[in-house]
């Protein structure tokens, strides 16, 4: 079995939001969380000051149909493919759409990974990219979230 792995970044377009930013993602989010789950669609999404970064991977008409009507999304603009590749096994095989914004990172080493991604998108390659996705990923799995930094 093999998957295909899409990542790309775009720029998030403020003024297709009809709610605030917060509430978009949201609802966003469990649109696509709901769809990815019925389709065998892993990943993630970052958003980096007004960047977004997206990995999705699962079969490969699935990805490709997704990431199809995603480009067409009006609420971000530009997409650009960073990376495409088939693997033999997912990176996130646990996460439907797994979502962090760098603005959250109260946490001292997650925001030193996320400066660069945030100050230099265009910069961002596929190795680096991955790195943030699964080193979050992986913390917020094992329960290390910013309220336990905050409180500590
Ligand atoms: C940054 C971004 C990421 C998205 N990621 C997904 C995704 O992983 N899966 C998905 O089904 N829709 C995702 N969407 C939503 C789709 O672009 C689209 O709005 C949604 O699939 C509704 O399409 P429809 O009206 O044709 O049903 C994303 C949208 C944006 C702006």
């Amino acid at each position: 079995m093999t998957v295909t792995r899409l990542c790309y970044r775009s720029t998030l377009d403020y003024s297709k939001m009809t709610l605030p930013l917060d509430e978009e993602i949201n609802r966003l989010l469990a649109y696509a969380r709901a769809n990815n789950a019925r389709k065998g669609i892993t990943g993630a999404l970052l958003l980096a000051g007004s960047t977004f970064f997206q990995l999705l991977e699962g079969p490969d008409v699935d990805v490709r149909e997704t990431f199809a009507r995603i480009r067409d999304d009006s609420r971000h603009k530009n997409p650009v493919v960073i990376d495409e590749r088939v693997d033999t096994e997912r990176l996130m095989p646990h996460q439907w759409l797994f979502f962090t914004d760098t603005m959250d990172a109260y946490d001292g080493v997650l925001a030193s990974l996320f400066l660069p991604i945030a100050n230099t998108p265009e910069l961002v390659g596929y190795d680096d990219l991955v790195s943030v996705m699964m080193f979050s990923a992986t913390r917020v799995a094992r329960g290390f979230e910013t309220r336990d930094v905050m409180r500590a």
